[in-house]
């Protein structure tokens, strides 16, 4: 449950879903999300589970048991390759961002925040952006210690690290959400965020809402597949999803809370993007008191949560190899490290040199990777799985893991077998047919 939950726990929370709020206009893609892990991404996180616990293999020759034990073609174990795509794509730009989050913690000790002023702590970001080279340092920094521990296969240690670390990330959370209501405007951080406007829904909020529910969770690749075949036979798979979600929910949304207030009354803009925890939070930590330590205790467990969320997103890839060549984790890991590192260089231009590049839909290499995965394959990977497990799956075997009884059985089931599924194409549609209208880039903000 642990591993579960330092996978769900990462830059998702901390640094993603603050910035696609403002992106996506406030309050009502906050209300889809919500809704979004409700209706779907808690009840696939159950069947992630449940299928992994039953497979006890990677992703992709689980789901071949799986599919044989249910007498279905095994051609169902695409869900799982794909899958394993998904999350090696998604480790290319996981990793630069988690390398901008190492630089923070350097900054945070050289006390470049002290008592930063907006402007300040903008252009500080921004230089950071400019500088391929040193963004190349920290992205190799970040991967080499996701690979170092994928490779010796032992992130045990590491996973008992978050019972610590997860409660310390809530409390410093905690913290920064009291000074960030004292100094910052915590009612139109509230306004923004939670009071209904539906006049910003768009055909784009709602699939970027869905997909950051899957996103979040790291629901839809297999990553939730291989922890599921860890957990033991007797323990709750509904309380673990239950418990991991609302954590994980809780932990994005505090953090929303805390940035906006500082967004509200700086005057900065809500829809910044991906630099905005980057451009806000250290106001706030360079004028608390003792905000050295504070700033750097932040960044080192925010840090922290995104290395043990990144190792998620690879090892399903890694242990597909081992189990089917003759490479050793070493090697397997060292090579699929090299292409994610690879992919990732490409990432870091886009930010920079290659800012012009336009790879799909007009948009470049890191919104791109990020689309891509996020709003086309974990999302239809989820629902795969949920309507293999709904309708192929025999009850039997269902219940032998799930056991559920009575409404949340039930629960389950509707929203595998037809909420989930119709919610998903009825986005996927919605955002297609949309697009056909548009002459501009639907996803330019
Ligand atoms: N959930 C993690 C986060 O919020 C990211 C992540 C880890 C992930 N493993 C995943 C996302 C698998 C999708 C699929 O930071």
């Amino acid at each position: 449950m642990l591993a579960t939950a330092g996978s769900a726990i990462g830059l998702g929370n901390i640094w993603k879903l603050p910035y696609m709020i403002g992106v996506n206009g406030g309050s009502a893609f906050v209300l889809i999300f919500i809704a979004s892990i409700i209706f779907v991404a808690i009840p696939l996180m159950m069947t992630e589970i449940m299928l992994g616990r039953r497979g006890q293999k990677n992703p992709l020759d689980a789901m071949k048991v799986l599919a044989q034990e249910a007498g279905v073609s095994t051609l169902w174990s695409w869900v799982g390759g794909i899958g394993m795509l998904a999350g090696v794509l998604i480790l290319s730009f996981y990793s630069v961002v988690g390398g901008w989050v190492l630089s923070y913690i350097l900054s945070a000790m050289e006390g470049v925040f002290t008592n930063i002023s907006a402007e300040g702590a903008a252009s500080n970001f921004n230089q950071l952006l400019a500088q391929p080279l040193r963004l190349l340092m920290w992205h190799s920094i970040f991967l080499l210690l996701t690979m170092t521990v994928v490779a010796r296969g032992v992130s045990e240690g590491l996973e008992k690290a978050n019972n610590i670390l997860i409660p310390l990330l809530f409390a410093i959370l905690l913290i920064l959400l009291g000074y960030s209501m004292s100094v910052g405007d915590m009612s139109a951080a509230f306004q923004f965020m939670f009071s209904p406007d539906f006049s910003k829904v768009t055909p784009t909020a709602i699939l970027a809402a869905l997909g950051h529910a899957f996103f979040t969770l790291s629901l839809g690749m297999g990553a939730v597949m291989v922890y599921g075949s860890y957990l033991g036979k007797h323990e709750s798979i509904g309380q673990t999803t239950l418990f991991i979600a609302i954590l994980d929910t809780a932990l994005g949304l505090l953090t929303g809370l805390a940035i906006y207030a500082l967004v509200f009354a700086n005057q900065l803009e809500p829809g910044a993007g991906p630099g905005l925890i980057f451009q806000t939070l250290p106001i706030a930590l360079g004028s608390m008191p003792a905000g050295n330590f504070f700033a750097t205790l932040f960044f080192v467990l925010v840090g922290f949560a995104a290395w043990t969320s990144s190792i998620s997103l690879v090892e399903p890839a890694v242990a597909w190899v081992i189990e089917n060549t003759k490479l050793s984790r070493k090697l397997a890991s060292t090579i699929l490290g090299l292409i994610i590192w690879l992919t990732g260089i490409t990432v870091i231009l886009s930010f920079n040199e290659w800012q012009d590049v336009k790879i799909a839909l007009g948009l470049g290499i890191f919104d791109s990777l990020d689309k891509l995965t996020s709003t086309v394959m974990l999302p239809l990977g989820g629902v795969l799985m949920a309507v293999f497990a709904g309708y192929l799956m025999k009850n039997k075997h269902i219940n032998e893991e799930l056991r559920l009884t009575g409404w949340a059985f039930r629960f389950w089931k509707i929203t595998n077998t037809v909420i989930a599924p119709i919610a998903v194409l009825i986005v996927f549609l919605n955002f297609f047919g949309a697009f056909e209208n548009f002459t501009l880039d639907p996803f330019r903000h």
